[in-house]
């Protein structure tokens, strides 16, 4: 029903992924695989939507309390997720990072600790570190340094990032059990991060942190997330979250509205969650399809052009986290060369901790990833060593 295969020309729309490619990479005109961000339209749902409030014409002071937007949340998790939600618990914020940023100055001070896992998203680095915050960073899947870290008398908060970004690491309920129980035995506050929830592959199914604190395990928690990062309308901005304590939540929305200014919310991100949710699931499901799709191209050229790499698509998300190491490169020379070379921009996994893999972002027409994916095999081609 949906052309995911159609190409739109981003340049010159003030885009970051395309306009902005020479200030990550210095060099400008290079095919870029970057922040995750997608080259679809959003859903046309969403953009008739969007015509009809602009042709309205009036865009006054609004209040994300009044009308259909918490309504349409409850929908979505009941819908998507099984899962009932109270509407009561909702909070808004302009984006999820500075919802969390906002969670970080409650819930702990300058010098604690926060406990992720790594490879860590690096919005999260930026937001800890810039607060003046320890990061601390628990290999993915080791649970004994993760008791460990949270053992720590100033380690404050559990920072969770469900679906996992980079690795699209879909947890499971028994997981996040465990990581609600070794929160609140040693004190932490969890904030779960579910910007990625909606874009899980089949098979794999996300247990929104609400259903794990639920049995009253920890007063301090919260999951922050939008549809902006599902739907592709992130530069609408809006965020929305769940702060389980009621004490806590009329903090939160007090900190925001006085402190913080923030009174009136985007109207046009109210306007296309609400869409999103209410008329966007088949969008929404194509889109899935779409980019496993074209993560099963990515696992096969990546099989055949450069042996000794086991990759696997990722359980949720259109990132490809790519374990290059096997192949002895080294990063800063893979970047030159698909740089210089090759003339596309793919993350290097040292911006997330992690050297030696790379972070190919394919939300885009399947022709577009398979030039990126191409391009990787032939630049690791050319400098494995092993
Ligand atoms: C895990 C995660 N959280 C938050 C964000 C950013 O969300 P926002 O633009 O609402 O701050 C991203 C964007 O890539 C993300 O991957």
């Amino acid at each position: 029903m949906y052309d995911f295969d159609r190409e739109i020309d981003r340049h010159g729309t003030w885009s970051v992924q395309w306009d902005g490619i020479a200030d990550r990479f210095g060099v400008p005109d290079l095919l870029p695989f970057t922040i995750s961000d997608m080259d679809f339209a959003s859903p046309p749902e969403v953009l008739a939507a969007l015509r009809e409030r602009v042709d309205h014409g009036v865009f006054g002071y609004t209040d994300w309390r009044l009308g259909e937007f918490r309504e349409a949340i409850r929908h979505w998790y009941a819908s998507r997720f099984a899962t009932e939600i109270d509407t009561d618990a909702l909070v808004y914020a302009p984006s999820v990072l500075n919802q969390l940023s906002q969670l970080l100055r409650m819930w702990t001070g300058p010098g604690d600790g926060v406990v992720v896992h790594t490879p860590t998203y690096d919005g999260f680095r930026k937001a800890v570190t810039g607060l003046g915050r320890e990061l601390r960073g628990v290999p993915l899947g080791d649970l004994e340094a993760l008791e460990r870290e949270l053992a720590r008398p100033d380690s404050r908060m559990l920072l969770l990032c469900s679906p996992h970004n980079p690795t699209g690491r879909v947890w499971t309920e028994e997981e996040l059990t465990v990581f609600a129980e070794l929160a609140e035995r040693h004190g932490a506050a969890v904030v779960s991060d579910e910007i990625h929830a909606d874009l899980t592959t089949e098979g794999h199914r996300h247990i929104p942190w609400t259903r794990i604190a639920e049995p009253g395990r920890g007063r301090r928690w919260a999951l922050v997330t939008s549809g902006t990062k599902a739907f592709n309308f992130p530069a609408l901005s809006g965020s929305y979250g769940i702060v389980g304590d009621p004490d806590e939540r009329t903090a939160f929305v007090r900190r925001m509205e006085t402190g913080e200014g923030l009174a009136s919310p985007a109207v046009l991100s109210l306007t296309a969650h609400i869409a999103a949710y209410r008329q966007g699931a088949d969008w929404l499901d194509e889109l899935r399809a779409y980019v496993a799709g074209t993560m099963s191209t990515v696992r096969e050229r990546l099989a055949t052009g450069l042996p000794g790499v086991d990759w696997e698509p990722p359980q949720a998300g259109y990132l490809a986290w790519i374990d290059l190491r096997p192949l002895g490169i080294e990063e800063a020379r893979l970047q030159e060369e698909l740089v210089a070379v090759e003339k596309v921009a793919i993350m290097p996994g040292g911006v997330y901790g992690t050297p030696g893999f790379v972070r190919l972002n394919v939300g885009c027409p399947r022709k577009k990833a398979e030039r990126g994916v191409d391009a990787l095999v032939r630049a690791a081609g050319r400098l494995r060593t092993t």
